[in-house]
């Protein structure tokens, strides 16, 4: 006879040092659990969290105690409806297609080089310290037309915004501090909105004052709020996949080569570090309405936790989903940054990442330079870092072997020694 194995708590270390055990017991065993520390109910097959993610029944109203304070007013996973599409259509032309290949581009291979120059001939360094942590906060900095002096003050603000969204524990310090954080940008960003509204210039926050669809503009608030949204949701994203799909590399060493030789499977590696190791690995929402789901029945107004990185190893969804492997064919790279994409790292639906193709872009801009710089990359340490974090997910360090740069690997593979 097989005993029912205990449900996981979330909140506990045994979770945090390894979440993906767990979410195996939720998929078989509860694929609906009530549970009592988050006071949410746990969503953990991907047929699930794709349906929360897609069905309006499942509202955004939790942001409104889990985002606003730290944004200091509403911002756009919050809204629905119309209010939601207006405003997603102000913001949405920067972060792909035209703007995003001629003007924002050049600004994304910039950061990358000069991060990269930094450490350029060491024999050794952090990625995740030297390199991921910074590049997508410097690259909206630029993109914002921001003092690049300021980088550092924006790095601050943002683990603190940051460290309030991932607080399930609902820890008060934590969370007054992310409060700070954001009312001191907002007090940073006031004067400068008044600059560009008199002065337009050809950067993101002069557009986000100016762009106008169906009569609406946004307000210093709505503007304060948004920039806010965007260190956190484009930073600490972008950084912890960045990391994510270096260490995942270097873990596989026969894919890590054939990346190298064919830098057009970056993409493809890169959606299968956001399937098999999302940086996001949970998102709340609030059904309006009672939902029957596969594991039973959700209350209206409950918070349900829709567990990314769990739907992600669906066995139900992928063949051997604990294996990494850049080559599989139920992983379609072409869609996978939009809302087609069928992994759910990004969301699924209305609220589908609006910076999936920035990250997209950063990601390959990066992966294309490090791999350039640094050819014979590996681990400095003995065992590949382990991820961190509940709420998001990712190395806290990548401590990684420079070896021989970008010319001494061309001489010695001319020589034949390579
Ligand atoms: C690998 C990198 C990234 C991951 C894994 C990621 C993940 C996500 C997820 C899961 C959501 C859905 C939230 C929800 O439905 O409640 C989301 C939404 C969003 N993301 Fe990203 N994101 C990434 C990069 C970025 C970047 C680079 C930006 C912009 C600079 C960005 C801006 C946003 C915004 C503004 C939303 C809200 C969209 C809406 O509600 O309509 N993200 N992202």
């Amino acid at each position: 006879m097989t005993t029912l194995p205990q449900p996981p708590d979330i909140l506990s270390p045994e979770f945090a040092a390894d979440p993906y055990p767990a979410y195996r017991i939720l998929r078989e065993h509860y694929p609906l659990f009530h549970d009592k520390g988050t006071d949410s109910y746990l969503l953990s097959r991907y047929e699930d969290v794709a349906r929360a993610f897609r069905e309006p029944v499942f509202t955004t109203d939790n942001y409104e105690w889990q985002l606003e304070p730290a944004h200091g007013g509403r911002t756009l996973p919050q809204m629905s409806g119309r209010e939601h599409a207006v405003r997603r259509s102000l913001v949405a032309p920067a972060f792909r297609g035209r703007e995003l290949r001629e003007k924002f581009l050049p600004v994304i291979e910039r950061n990358a080089r000069e991060l990269i120059d930094a450490f350029r001939g060491d024999a050794d360094a952090d990625l995740v310290g030297q390199f991921a942590t910074r590049f997508p906060i410097n690259v909206i900095v630029d993109m914002l037309g921001l003092d690049r002096a300021d980088h550092d003050r924006f790095h601050g603000w943002y683990a603190s915004v940051v460290g309030f969204l991932s607080n399930l524990a609902q820890d008060p310090e934590t969370a007054a501090a992310g409060r700070r954080a954001g009312e001191e940008l907002a007090a940073y960003l006031r004067p400068i909105l008044a600059e560009r509204r008199a002065a337009p210039g050809d950067d993101l926050l002069s557009g986000l004052c100016t762009t106008e669809v169906e009569g609406t503009r946004m307000n210093d608030q709505d503007i304060t709020s948004f920039v806010s949204l965007l260190l956190a949701a484009g930073g600490e994203t972008t950084d912890k996949a960045l990391a994510a799909l270096f260490r995942n590399l270097l873990a596989h060493p026969d894919q890590f080569a054939a990346v190298r030789a064919d830098r057009s499977l970056i993409p493809a590696a890169f959606a299968e570090t956001l399937r098999y190791t999302p940086p996001v690995q949970m998102i709340m929402r609030q059904p309006a309405a009672e939902v029957t789901l596969s594991g039973g029945t959700v209350p209206a107004g409950a918070t349900v936790t829709c567990l990314i990185g769990s739907a992600n190893r669906d066995e139900r969804r992928y063949a051997r989903p604990a294996a990494f492997d850049i080559f599989r064919t139920d992983l379609t790279t072409a869609t996978a940054f939009s809302a087609a994409a069928d992994h759910v790292a990004f969301a699924l639906g209305r609220h589908f990442c609006v910076g999936a193709l920035l990250a997209r872009t950063e990601i390959e801009v990066g992966a294309n330079q490090l791999l350039d710089a640094f050819p014979a990359m590996g681990f400095a340490e003995d065992a590949a870092p382990a991820d961190e974090g509940v709420f998001t997910r990712g190395p806290a360090r990548l401590r990684v072997r420079l070896g021989p740069g970008e010319g001494a690997a061309r001489t010695a593979g001319a020589a034949g020694t390579a």
